[in-house]
């Protein structure tokens, strides 16, 4: 896991919040913002999910350096109801599950720097805002982050974070949707990543396997490198109602006893998707 701190520093609130102080952002830095959002907008469209390209719209994310977290939550607390808040870095899971809980989406506020476009070592406001927040403008996937949550401060109290970050990881992060026949990305890790979306859609070595709840939370992920399996949904109202259906407090139990399974590793029920 990446490391994260114990309790929060000084200038940041008990929920782990802060302002995002936007006029500290230097032109340097809204360059970079833009040079990001157009780069990445462009290349996406024959990947990225329709639900993630109508919210992109709707955002208009590009073109005017680093957006106001006000700004935006006009528009995403029109769309959803949802809410951005400014947070240090990567925080601690209750207050993670906390903030998605009560539909309060954490930005880092932070943003890599022009040697180090194509990659973030933590995530940045350019993964959460540009990889997140136009999933979050789509209803069904907004109930379905939320819902997820409720399901983490449940699973905190039967000591099973892990299974709900493993199914967080394997969906909000490098999910895939089939769309009239066609793999498209939805998850913020793949659509902050060109290189890792092209990787997922289209190399013969990554393995696509229709998505099963327990399976998912019982495969590993990798940190540094990309994912050699990912999840496949056929639709976003069918991974909401997997979530709030799921009976996760006896799925755990049944899942503990159960070995993890390695990123690339198969077994005899996995559904293999084919595209067409
Ligand atoms: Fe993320």
């Amino acid at each position: 896991m990446l490391p994260t701190l114990e309790s929060p520093p000084p200038g940041v609130a008990e929920d782990w919040t802060l302002p995002q102080d936007w006029q500290r952002f230097t032109p340097d830095q809204h360059a970079v913002w833009d040079m990001l959002c157009e780069r990445q907008a462009a290349a996406m469209g024959d990947y990225a999910a329709e639900a993630f390209l109508h919210g992109l719209s709707i955002l208009d994310l590009s073109g005017s350096g680093i957006p106001r977290l006000s700004e935006l939550n006009q528009q995403l607390g029109t769309a959803t109801g949802w809410q951005l808040v400014a947070v240090p870095g990567v925080i601690p899971n209750h207050a993670f599950f906390r903030h998605l809980a009560a539909r309060r989406f954490p930005v880092a506020n932070k943003l890599r720097s022009l040697d180090n476009l194509a990659y973030s070592e933590e995530p940045d406001m350019f993964h959460d805002i540009f990889g997140h927040v136009p999933m979050l403008t789509n209803p069904v996937f907004a109930d379905f982050m939320q819902a997820w949550a409720q399901a983490g401060l449940r699973a905190e109290g039967l000591g099973a974070s892990d299974f709900l970050g493993r199914l967080y990881l394997h969906t909000v992060e490098f999910g895939l949707v089939a769309e009239g026949g066609q793999l498209r990305a939805y998850g913020a890790g793949l659509l902050s990543s060109l290189a890792e979306t092209t990787h997922a859609i289209t190399s013969p070595d990554a393995r696509r396997i229709t998505l099963d709840i327990g399976r998912v939370m019982r495969t590993d992920y990798h940190f540094d490198r990309f994912q050699e399996s990912y999840f496949v949904v056929d639709s976003f109202d069918e991974l909401l109602r997997v979530t709030a259906e799921t009976d996760f407090a006896s799925l755990y139990v049944e899942l503990s006893a159960l070995p993890l399974l390695k990123s690339g590793e198969a077994t005899a029920s996995d559904v293999v998707y084919h595209a067409g």
